[in-house]
């Protein structure tokens, strides 16, 4: 794989070169956007860590900026690493980020906008006070870090919440400030569990957009995620915190741990929320990484990327929270192709042909199963196994009696590359539901070697039988990206593939059904996307 190969993405935030992570100190100021993120300003691969920064007024376009911050202190000299913002309520943005200091220990660092008036707050100033807080006696100094925005309690202190382990068990410590220059900690974690370390984790309220209109809705929770270095994957917990003596309680029903629910069941990571104060949103942000080997992203001279801004909220029922690519990235919409109720049978697939390039698209699709009678019984050797566990026993070629059924995205003319992003459906789940899975399958993504290519899944909560047998599939391609939300944004689904042949105008898109029961696509709309602005400013900041 080199540098011209056609994976560089076209509306996926990446910089124009180099490795980057985390998406950090997300958030909206003044009618600006700003991305930050873990960056290598010297190569491919991680190291050297410092906090890039961009600036955006839709989420779509970006003007890249220089560091934000970096080494240049006692408290930071070996990395600058995760952290968030928080709006002050005068105005001013504050940050916090992990400095990793001359010990090579994790301590939390304050930093301040120089200018204000600066629209893009190009420079940072860090006060010699820092750290603000730095691992106490018996914690462990090298897993101490990630702190979230700081929320106010009703006893007008700060708190926020750090990432940490003790042992093999992850912590949320808490902490609290009057004036987020001294910080003491709490007695008690807001939350632990036995998963090893908890890194980036975030804590921000939801509400469900039906409640008070009979649609029994959740009402207002607070979610708590974590991302697992152990496993490489988010879960999140919602339930009740009390403002008063900072005690939050998961709902019962919710899963601590592995077996929690995630944001996203495929290459999401490190995620961080912020509270767009002028749509009245909340917009989640993760960072996808390569899943070629380390030499491809040397050759390529670049490596990771943001998934799509993502709007998230908790569903209508309060089982789960939900997901949608914010509205912005529709605007790169271009020239568009439409297909209504075609019937795919047993075995068969049909080309949604006419987009100039597939490789850059922005497709929906609903289906509709016609036959839900044919759905095979859930093994009951599966009950209990994760849905990863039951797409790789059953991939995208191994036909079933309700599905496999989807897409095959970023396919070459003959099909021999293709990345398969399906649904399958059992019967027999609990309560005599019918079990649905959603699944991304990259086995046949590329002819090249040294590919991670796991197939990734999830199970999606809809009572398939009640929709009539229909159920929506929406994909983002982008190259080397597909991002995938089942059923309106309740299952998410982000895979890294890098096809030889099927690339740019060669890309080719195709709907399949290898089940036994036939499926109708009743709408598939499939556009192709332009690509984002990315421009640079190196202007130098007034204030200097
Ligand atoms: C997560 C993470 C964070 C850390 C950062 C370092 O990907 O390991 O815990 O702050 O990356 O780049």
């Amino acid at each position: 794989l080199a540098d011209d190969d056609g994976l560089r993405t076209g509306y996926h935030f990446q910089p124009p070169k180099h490795w980057i992570n985390d998406p950090n100190g997300v958030m909206h100021y003044k009618g600006v956007y700003h991305l930050f993120y873990q960056y290598n300003p010297r190569g491919a691969v991680w190291g050297n860590i410092v906090w890039a920064h961009a600036v955006s007024t839709d989420l779509v376009d970006w003007v890249m900026l220089p560091p934000a911050i970096y080494p240049t202190a006692p408290f930071d000299v070996n990395g600058c690493w995760s952290g968030s913002a928080t709006v002050l309520p005068d105005g001013t943005p504050v940050i916090m980020y992990t400095g990793i200091d001359g010990q090579n220990r994790q301590v939390q660092n304050v930093a301040y906008p120089k200018d204000l008036s600066d629209p893009y707050l190009r420079e940072w100033v860090k006060p010699d006070y820092n750290p603000v807080i730095a691992p106490g006696p018996g914690m462990n100094a090298t897993a101490f870090r990630d702190p979230t925005t700081a929320w106010q309690g009703p006893d007008g202190l700060w708190r926020l919440v750090i990432g940490t382990k003790d042992n093999h068990r992850g912590l949320a410590m808490l902490y609290r400030s009057r004036d987020f220059k001294q910080w003491a900690p709490a007695n008690r974690a807001l939350h632990s569990g036995d998963t090893g370390m908890w890194e980036c984790p975030d804590f921000y309220p939801v509400t469900s957009p039906d409640v008070g209109s009979g649609g029994g809705g959740g009402g207002t929770k607070h979610v708590l995620k974590v991302s697992l270095d152990l496993t490489r994957f988010e879960y999140y917990t919602f339930g009740e915190y009390d403002h008063a003596t900072d005690t939050y309680v998961p709902d019962a029903a919710l899963a601590d741990g592995n077996d929690g629910l995630r944001y996203d069941y495929g290459n999401f990571y490190a995620s961080k929320t912020f509270l767009d104060t002028a749509k009245r949103r909340r917009i989640l942000w993760g960072w996808a990484n390569e899943s070629d080997s380390t030499d491809d992203d040397i050759r390529k001279g670049w490596a990771g990327v943001q998934a799509v801004p993502r709007k998230v909220w908790l569903s209508s029922d309060g089982k789960q929270l939900v997901q949608w690519p914010v509205a912005e990235i529709e605007s790169l919409r271009g020239g568009h192709v439409n297909v209504t109720d075609r019937l795919v049978g047993a075995g068969q697939h049909f080309e949604v042909s006419g987009l100039a390039s597939a490789a850059q698209a922005d497709v929906e699709a609903s289906f509709q199963v016609t036959d839900l009678g044919k759905a095979e019984p859930f093994d009951p050797a599966w009950r209990g196994a994760d849905a990863q566990t039951v797409c790789a026993a059953r991939g995208a070629d191994a036909s079933g009696g309700v599905g496999p059924f989807g897409l095959w995205v970023l396919a070459s003319d003959e099909r021999e590359e293709r990345t398969a992003v399906f649904f399958r459906v059992f019967k027999g789940g609990d309560g005599g539901k019918h079990v649905v899975l959603m699944c991304n399958d990259p086995s046949m993504s590329s002819h090249a070697d040294n590919l991670y290519k796991p197939t990734f899944a999830g199970f999606v909560d809809v009572d398939i039988a009640r929709t009539g047998g229909k159920i929506a599939l929406r994909t983002l391609i982008d190259h080397s990206v597909v991002e995938s939300f089942g059923a309106h944004g309740k299952t998410c689904i982000l895979s890294r593939v890098y096809p030889t042949k099927a690339v740019g105008e060669k890309a080719r898109l195709f709907v399949f059904n290898n089940g036994e029961s036939d499926v109708k696509v009743t709408h598939l709309n499939a556009y192709e996307m332009r690509s984002a602005k990315i421009t640079s400013d190196t202007t130098e900041p007034t204030s200097r």
